[in-house]
């Protein structure tokens, strides 16, 4: 066990059906939140937790792990992690959340062939889970705990090995989550795409949090750039034109805002 904690000064309150965006260096302290919200900290990583964790004002400490992860869907950073290695096809592996919750057979197929649909991995259906790119890891490792329809849901990184039109994949099916009325936590280095779907966001460096707060507020506060925060590439435009003498009415973390800010100006 290490001497320096891991995590320190967190206070944050998350509301449910609310989009958290969770961003910060390398080595920041952003999967040991996420291990901490799901209650994994102190009963499965053993340490020291000083504070308090709740969930609708229950000591997290208190409730039954096995019941805390069917309410609360966890994606793992590394997919290779989540995938179970005791299933043949990508469709068993998908089933198998939903197996675990015991959702009727006929439900499950239906899920099963719609989340398939929604991320394009119909075709891998009848594979070997084992024997599938990072990528498509990746996507199947989404999809086994989309399906499970949890409440909340705690998604570590669910893009690092996904190309353009997988990354916009699943920030859509986050957004239909959310409409749903989910919670969700989600830890992302690109910026541009929290931005435009974020409500809050959450910084962390050097196992603190930082800086919380509505996305526009956080994401244009250029300073958290010296703390290892990436921001979207619109507030690096922002500082360009700065430079130049031009001066927009506000840092724009969104192409939308900077694309009306600009226009505005032009007339
Ligand atoms: N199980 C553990 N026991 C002790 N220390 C740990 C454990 N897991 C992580 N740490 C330490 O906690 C700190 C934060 O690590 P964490 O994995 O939460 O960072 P992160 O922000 O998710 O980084 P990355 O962007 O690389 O995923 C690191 O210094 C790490 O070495
Ligand atoms: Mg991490």
């Amino acid at each position: 066990m290490s001497k320096v904690p891991a995590l320190k000064n967190v206070t944050a309150t998350f509301e449910r059906g609310k989009f958290y965006g969770v961003i910060g260096e390398n080595a920041g302290g952003k999967t040991t939140l996420c291990n901490l919200i799901r209650g994994l900290i102190p009963h499965f990583y053993k340490g020291k937790l000083k504070g308090e964790v709740t969930i609708d004002g229950e000591d997290l400490r208190k409730l039954d792990i096995d019941i805390l992860s069917t309410q609360l869907g966890y994606i793992f950073q590394n997919p290779f992690t989540q995938i179970s290695g005791v299933k043949k096809t990508v469709f068993e592996e998908i089933a198998l959340g939903m197996e675990n919750l015991g959702v009727p057979k006929e439900e499950m197929i239906r899920r099963v062939f719609e989340i398939a649909e929604l991320l394009k991995i119909e075709d891998l259906l009848q594979n070997d889970p084992n024997a599938l790119s990072g990528g498509q890891r990746q996507k199947v490792a989404f999809a086994s705990i989309i399906a499970m329809d949890s409440d909340t849901f705690v998604i570590d990184e669910p893009t690092s090995q996904l190309d353009p039109d997988g990354t916009a994949a699943i920030f859509e099916i986050i957004q239909t989550l959310k409409e749903q009325g989910k919670t969700i936590i989600l830890v992302e280095h690109k910026v541009d795409l929290l931005a435009q779907y974020a409500d809050e966001v959450l910084v962390m460096h050097g196992g603190e949090l930082i800086a919380q707060g509505k996305t526009q507020d956080v994401l244009s506060d250029i300073s958290l750039r010296e703390k290892g925060a990436m921001l979207p590439h619109t507030v690096e435009f922002y500082q360009v034109l700065k430079a130049e003498g031009k001066i927009l009415d506000r840092v724009p973390v969104t192409r939308q805002d900077c694309i009306a800010q600009l226009k505005e100006r032009l007339v």
